[in-house]
């Protein structure tokens, strides 16, 4: 049976966190087995709005590869690259640029939103509104037909249906309409109580130490009612609950909600609970982060085998697009 083909990116524009780890990650690690799946790293994408500052981009990129491979996405299974080393993808951005409406793109939720959160830096720029025109690119040129991203990206998605039947319409039938597979995950807390992300500042990374980490979780918010160890506190108010409703058993879940409700357990025990937790989580990929951190040899090889594989299939999309568009044929 012919697998289904799988696509899905992420930016080197931060460090990964735990948040990008349920979030996404181990979904990916999961479709590996099920499906043809591309991963790739989006440096053209983290450009749309870090492009003052790349200073830390080839860093990030190295932290994005290691933490998938220690995770569990595997080289054997999946296709691993980067989006800057299989050039077609702008090839495609380009040829689709054509086609593409200015309206489409103005209207796309996170244009104006992310210009308004990102007040620093002019994100005014002729690539920064292409930016969901390079993700369609991205897709499309595999012919993917699923795309698992979170409820954010969804406008994205489609907005390249749009564009894949548009292309279709005007040419001929190349690519197919890709379907988000919605990661059904709710936003990871931060430290702070406020969503996980690193604008905020309030991330547990994945290439924290243990000691960060469990640092970290011992000077977490909690509920901030609960001042005196004699206090009751409200669970659902506690960041520190909302972990461990991800990390902890459903037991142990419910034995801290007493706990807090009736002031049977103290704060500190809460987090001890949460900390062993995540450790479990944690320490497998740790073990195989530091490996892979000693053997940048073998992630160059991952990446190198990964474009060949990539290049194959986005260098024969650009023949048939080239084809149908009526560009002149390139010999051999
Ligand atoms: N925009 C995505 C994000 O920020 C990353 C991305 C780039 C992507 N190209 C993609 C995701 C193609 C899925 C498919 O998360």
């Amino acid at each position: 049976m012919i697998k289904k083909r799988v696509l899905s990116g992420m930016q080197p524009s931060g460090k990964l966190h735990i948040g990008n780890l349920v979030g996404a990650l181990q979904n990916w690690v999961t479709l590996q087995e099920k499906y043809e799946c591309y991963y790739f790293v989006a440096d053209w994408h983290a450009l749309t709005s870090q492009y003052a500052d790349t200073l830390q981009i080839k860093e990030y990129t190295l932290d994005v590869l290691v933490n998938w491979l220690a995770a569990g996405i595997d080289p054997d299974k999946a296709v691993v690259f980067i989006q800057s080393h299989v050039p077609e993808h702008a090839e495609l951005h380009l040829l689709l640029s054509m086609i593409t409406p200015l309206g489409w793109l103005e209207r796309v939720p996170s244009y104006k939103e992310k210009q308004e959160e990102l007040k620093d830096v002019d994100l005014h720029t002729y690539g920064f509104l292409g930016y969901p025109l390079l993700q369609s690119a991205d897709i499309l040129i595999y012919k993917a037909h699923y795309v698992p991203v979170g409820i954010d990206q969804m406008p994205h998605l489609e907005i390249t249906r749009e564009i894949s039947r548009r292309f279709n319409y005007l040419y001929g039938t190349v690519f197919p309409e890709p379907e988000g597979l919605l990661t059904e995950f709710p936003k990871v807390t931060g430290v702070d109580g406020r969503k996980m992300s690193k604008t905020y500042n309030n991330c547990i990374y994945l290439s924290d130490s243990p000691d960060e980490v469990e640092k970290k979780i011992k000077t977490m918010m909690t509920d901030p009612q609960r001042i005196k160890r004699t206090d009751s506190g409200n669970p659902e108010l506690s960041p520190v609950f909302h972990l461990h409703k991800i990390f902890s058993t459903k037991e142990e879940q419910a034995e801290v909600a007493e706990g807090c409700r009736t002031a049977g357990i103290g704060c500190i025990d809460c987090k001890k609970i949460l900390i062993k937790n995540l450790f479990n989580v944690l320490e497998p990929l740790w073990e195989k982060r530091n490996s892979y951190l000693k053997q940048t040899n073998l992630i160059e090889d991952i990446i190198q085998t990964g474009t060949k594989k990539a290049k194959m299939v986005a260098s024969q999309t650009m023949k048939d697009v080239s084809n149908k568009i009526g560009l002149w044929k390139k010999k051999g």
